[in-house]
């Protein structure tokens, strides 16, 4: 199963000079509780916007077109999408975590949704790809506690495909 999981704001941004617009420790914890044990599967962009390497715990999956990449021996390299079913197992949800090329490249394939609303318009350049929430349902969501570390207000929601 294909699992989507970002943080977007009011106009869908969701990154800015690679990287994320916003500082939202809270929504750090949220991406960690839902990737934590599960392959995450990334563009190479959002791969080198992570500041200490690859994510712990989590089998990361890098995707570039450049099949001479140099990745460390713990993350797999990836040049096509059809190459995922030699990392993953068929019944494991397999987190695609952005950014907007990665997400295109998923859009037919994905069953979850796991979005965090930030009602705030920042300034960015990478945007979401359009979801026919009409597919989906919406099947928990909660708000975030905003406090001195988490200033924008934020919803974590989760959707199923129908
Ligand atoms: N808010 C969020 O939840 C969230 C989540 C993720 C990322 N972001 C932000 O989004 C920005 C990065 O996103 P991005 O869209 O610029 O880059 P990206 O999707 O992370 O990476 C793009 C790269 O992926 C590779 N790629 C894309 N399509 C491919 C395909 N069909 N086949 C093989 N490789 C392919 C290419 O790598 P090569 O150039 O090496 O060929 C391409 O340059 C950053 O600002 C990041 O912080 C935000």
């Amino acid at each position: 199963m294909i699992s989507f999981v970002w943080a977007e704001d009011r106009n869908h941004i969701i990154g800015k000079n690679g990287h994320l617009p916003w500082k939202l420790p809270n929504d750090m914890k949220h991406f960690k509780n839902v990737t934590m044990g599960h392959p995450i599967v990334m563009g190479r962009r959002t791969y080198e916007s992570f500041p200490n390497g690859p994510l712990p715990n989590r089998l990361n999956i890098v995707i570039s077109r450049n099949p001479n990449y140099r990745v460390p021996d713990s993350v797999v390299l990836i040049t096509d999408k059809n190459e995922l079913s030699h990392y993953v197992q068929s019944d494991e949800e397999v987190m695609v975590i952005g950014g907007e090329g990665i997400f295109k490249l998923f859009q037919n394939d994905v069953d979850r949704l796991y979005l965090t609303r930030i009602d705030y318009d920042f300034t960015g350049d990478t945007k979401m790809v359009n979801i026919d929430y009409n597919q989906f349902n919406l099947i928990e969501k909660k708000e975030g506690i905003v406090d001195d570390k988490n200033v924008y207000p934020h919803t974590f929601e989760t959707y199923q495909k129908i």
